[in-house]
């Protein structure tokens, strides 16, 4: 079982898309294990995409970032990262392939509507930046059964 850092991005939340992208993870089978919303400051942002503070796309990617409220969500699932990633498609827009949440809703590069953590490592340092331990709900839905196998 893993989780991963999922952020609703500025974009996500005024084009009002928020619902039909919780709606893919909900559909999927994964579990919303804490969600919060808030408003990123450039301290955070610079904390959050520290790997790319110095690259020449950053100051845009802070300005957007911090723009409008985001929402943040622990998703948790088997092999989540990975399931994660792919349910959202390549990191463009206009490269993602339909079918996928950036691929259906977005066309460019930076509005990208949603982030997720890209390795357990990057979770674990993710979901620390925006949750303290007590905000995790820990719960197995009853309908478990149906959506994975007991050996899964
Ligand atoms: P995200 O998954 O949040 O991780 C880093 C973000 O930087 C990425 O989504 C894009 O929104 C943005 N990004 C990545 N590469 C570029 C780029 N070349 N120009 C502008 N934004 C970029």
């Amino acid at each position: 079982m893993q989780r991963s850092l999922v952020l609703l991005k500025p974009d996500c939340v005024e084009r009002k898309l928020m619902g039909q992208v919780i709606s893919r993870f909900e559909s999927k089978g994964l579990r919303i294990v804490a969600a919060k919303m808030l408003r990123v400051t450039p301290d955070l942002a610079k904390k959050h995409y520290a790997e790319h503070v110095e690259k020449p796309f950053y100051p845009g990617l802070e300005e957007f970032i911090i723009s409008a409220p985001i929402l943040a969500l622990a998703v948790e699932g088997l092999e989540a990262i990975t399931v994660i990633r792919n349910l959202l498609g390549a990191t463009s827009g206009l490269k993602a392939a339909p079918g996928t949440i950036r691929g259906d809703f977005s066309c460019s590069r930076q509005m990208n509507l949603v982030h997720a953590s890209d390795s357990e490592e990057s979770a674990a340092r993710e979901l620390d930046l925006y949750f303290s331990p007590n905000e995790f709900c820990d719960y197995t839905p009853i309908l478990t059964p149906m959506i994975q196998a007991a050996d899964e």
